[in-house]
């Protein structure tokens, strides 16, 4: 029962994450699929597929997304000095927790439009630069990249962010999904759900691990000090990022999609080879000592291993990798959200009082 492990927790029709044949199936479609084939407003489109009046999975969100990011950039416009100047990732809570609440559509693609706007500038902000308003015209992936570079992105840049954004879209019942289910439960309105998921996102153990995964290699520095170093940070207990998975047994096969994108990149120049060649060979030695380290347990490359090196390639600082995997997950928050309060009824678990009994009067 701890951490619920095992514990099925509601019913979805959004997707199904199979953690032994190493599958993500996006109401009824491959993540093979989704990647080769969908930018990540045609995802969100089929995450939305009959949630809202709006959304009835023909009609492309597109323009209705890019119209919300416009209305959206005024809150960065507005924004006060001290919260952009928070860390990225406390500044996006911050930023998204001064949206209006609300349960309809409008409110909706307002929530999924905000991390995407609301990054670039936080960004451009620490970075002495202003804010660059969107255009609603481009692609969702295409115009974060332009909001955050002040340029128009290369078509290979587009396709990894697509690439990563629809990878992160949506993944069963994790940590932060759930958290924004609890929330949705009691009817609170999707921006609270979209708080309280991005707070439980931020920990290392969930979205928070892609920026150490980079402190890690950065430390390791050579691929021949690889060993040495991960066997030293497992001898003091230390768990390596981008690694493990409470579902998966084998490898995520979100790493693949984005190793994928990775290689693309690389083939237009857009990677730094010794780069992708470290990583590798950290993977390898990883594995090879996680197998020696927990035996019983099969602990495979996870999604954030590849993410780091992606996000670092397409220019975002590490501190903010976090806001990036919110703006993918945003699509499918909302559509659980939407779910529980649909469909759901109040999430009330028990539990186990393990305290001191009262003691019997006199
Ligand atoms: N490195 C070293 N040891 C590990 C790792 C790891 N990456 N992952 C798990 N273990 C160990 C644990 O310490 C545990 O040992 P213990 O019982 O002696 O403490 C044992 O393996 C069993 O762990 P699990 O039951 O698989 O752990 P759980 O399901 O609770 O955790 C988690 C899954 C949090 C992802 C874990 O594997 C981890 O901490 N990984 C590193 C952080 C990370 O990469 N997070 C991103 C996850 S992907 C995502 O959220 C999108």
């Amino acid at each position: 029962m701890s951490g619920l492990d095992g514990v099925i927790a509601a019913e979805t029709a959004l997707s199904d994450v199979d953690g032994e044949a190493g599958r993500l199936v996006i109401r009824g479609r491959s993540l093979d699929e989704l990647v080769a084939h969908c930018r990540y407003e045609d995802v969100l489109t089929l995450l939305w597929t009959t949630l809202f009046p709006e959304s009835d999975g023909e009609k492309p969100l597109a323009g209705e997304l890019g119209a919300a990011r416009v209305r959206v950039f005024e809150y960065v416009r507005t924004a006060d000095a001290q919260v952009l100047a928070l860390a990225p990732v406390d500044a996006l809570r911050a930023l998204v927790a001064r949206l209006e609440d609300g349960t309809d559509f409008t409110t909706a693609l307002r929530l999924v439009a905000a991390p995407a706007v609301f990054t670039p500038a936080v960004i451009r902000r620490a970075r002495g630069l202003d804010a660059i308003p969107p255009d609603p015209g481009l692609s969702h992936a295409a115009d974060v990249l332009r909001m955050l570079q002040g340029n128009a992105p290369d078509l290979e840049q587009v396709a990894a962010l697509d690439r990563y954004l629809v990878s992160a879209s949506d993944h069963g019942l994790n940590a932060s999904t759930f958290a924004a289910r609890v929330i949705a439960s009691t009817h609170a309105g999707l921006t609270s759900a979209m708080v309280g998921a991005l707070c439980a996102l931020k920990g290392p153990l969930h979205g928070g691990a892609p920026g150490p995964v980079l402190d890690m290699l950065d430390a390791i520095g050579q691929p021949d000090e690889a060993k040495p170093w991960l066997e030293a940070a497992l001898a003091r207990g230390e768990r390596l990022m981008g690694f493990g998975h409470r579902i998966y047994r084998v490898r995520d096969p979100r790493a693949d999609a984005i190793k994928v994108g990775l290689e693309e990149l690389g083939r237009a120049g857009r990677l730094d080879p010794g780069r992708l060649h470290l990583a590798e060979a950290v993977e390898r030695t990883a594995l090879a000592l996680l197998s020696r380290h927990r035996p019983e347990r099969s602990l495979q490359t996870n999604l954030e291993f590849y993410t780091a090196l992606l996000l670092e390639a397409l220019g975002f600082p590490r501190q903010a990798f976090t806001c990036v995997f919110a703006a993918g997950r945003a699509g499918g928050w909302i559509a659980h959200a939407r779910e529980q309060m649909l469909r759901g009824r109040l999430i009330r678990p028990l539990s186990r009082y393990v305290g001191p009994r009262c003691s019997e009067a006199a």
